[in-house]
């Protein structure tokens, strides 16, 4: 029995993970989008179905190996991505908010592929919704994770977003290292709650990076169930 557990500490618990850098259009032919492959969230979800989970991936554009034995959602936008999340959100116990998601999109979406006019055009861009705030705002049982791709000040900027989004655990790495970049196989992570940093990871693979967060994030979940 404790044996079993800890092979597969995320046993009978259903996670929801978000991958992939979402796809903002502006007409039929062109978007907005980022640099991210999705590889972070599909190690996230390879690692906690082999930990025991029943897996869902809310999927943007994504060049990552779709895993087995996980169900895949695809999305485009950051509003479609919102939906899939908050529909699934009530019988998720743990939600990780891997994506890239678009901060702007553009206010009006042509029908018809916009035809060349002047030397200089203006795009007028809105605001999108942040996804994880709104499931701080909304969550009652579950555990909630939060990501950050920085290129400064990380321990700042992680532990905003961490208080700001109400997020029980925040991973964040400095894209501008090496080895911890979009696109690659490895990263170097730090992980922090709101009492600051938790722990700083040497460089190691995305599954290996996946299931310390992993580990972490059912230590604390059992924690708060018992
Ligand atoms: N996030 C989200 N919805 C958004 C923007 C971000 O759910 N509209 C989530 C990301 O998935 C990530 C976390 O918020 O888990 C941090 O994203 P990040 O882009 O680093 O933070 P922002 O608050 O958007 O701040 P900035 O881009 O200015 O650094
Ligand atoms: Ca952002």
């Amino acid at each position: 029995m404790f044996a079993e557990s800890a092979r597969k500490p995320l046993a009978g618990k259903k996670v929801l993970i978000t991958a992939g850098g979402t796809v903002e259009r502006l007409d039929p032919v062109r978007y907005l989008t980022n640099d991210s492959s999705g590889k972070m969230g599909f190690a996230l979800a390879a690692a906690a179905r082999d930990f025991g989970a029943d897996v869902t991936v809310v999927a943007a554009k994504t060049t990552a190996k779709i895993p087995d034995g996980i169900s895949l959602v695809r999305v485009e936008s950051a509003e479609q991505m919102l939906e899939a999340v908050l529909s699934r959100f009530e019988q998720s116990d743990l939600v990780i908010k891997s994506a890239a998601v678009a901060d702007y999109r553009p206010v009006v979406r042509a029908e018809s592929k916009i035809k060349k006019s002047g030397d200089r055009i203006m795009l007028e861009l809105v605001k999108t919704t942040d996804i994880l705030q709104t499931l701080g705002e909304r969550k009652t049982s579950q555990f909630l994770i939060g990501f950050a791709a920085e290129t400064g000040d990380l321990d700042h900027y992680a532990m905003d977003k961490l208080q700001r989004k109400r997020a029980d655990l925040l991973v964040a790495n400095d894209v501008s290292e090496d080895g911890a970049g979009f696109n690659t196989d490895t990263n170097i992570i730090r992980i922090y709650d709101k009492d600051g940093l938790v722990e700083a990871l040497p460089i190691m693979s995305k599954l290996d990076a996946a299931k310390r967060v992993l580990k972490l994030a059912s230590e604390r979940m059992t924690q708060t169930e018992a």
